[in-house]
């Protein structure tokens, strides 16, 4: 599997996990507090944070690079905006949810706000991807080049 067909993969998995997020959200609502929501919570807490935050790393340090070499209009400052976006909303979620999960019933809206726009940025920038910059890299570099886009040894 090329980096493109992984980082697309990555993205079906965070639309689940998104989902997941906003069911739970909707089941705080409805029944409040409970050790299953915070569990479910606990669990999407570090791939909706440093693994969110890797994945878009890798976006950039070794695919947009490529791109705007040979296509320099293409939208990778929308991108990179989009992003910055996605990490804040990322990182608000996950001081709040610490904080609501610690006691501080006050921090739910906050999070819980936070948490909604990640799950919108992030919809929408990944359908960007998909849909629009991911077949620009597959007409502007071989498929040499797109092999060669990761390290030999995780291929
Ligand atoms: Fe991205």
């Amino acid at each position: 599997m090329d980096l493109i067909a992984r980082l697309t993969e990555e993205h079906q998995d965070y639309v689940i996990k998104l989902s997941t997020l906003a069911e739970t959200i909707e089941g705080i609502r409805i029944n409040g507090r409970g050790d299953y929501f915070i569990e479910t919570l606990d669990g999407l807490l570090v791939p909706l944070t440093s693994q969110l935050d890797d994945h878009a790393r890798r976006e950039e340090d070794f695919l947009f690079p490529r791109i705007l070499e040979r296509a320099p209009d293409s939208p990778i400052p929308v991108m990179l905006e989009d992003h910055e976006a996605i990490r804040e909303a990322s990182q608000g979620f996950a001081r709040g949810y610490l904080l609501w999960r610690d006691g501080d019933d006050d921090a739910f809206n906050r999070w819980v706000t936070f948490a909604e726009t990640l799950r919108g940025t992030f919809s929408a920038h990944m359908q960007k991807e998909n849909l629009i910059l991911f077949p620009l890299a597959r007409r502007v570099l071989s498929a040499d080049e797109i092999a060669r886009l990761v390290p030999d040894e995780s291929r």
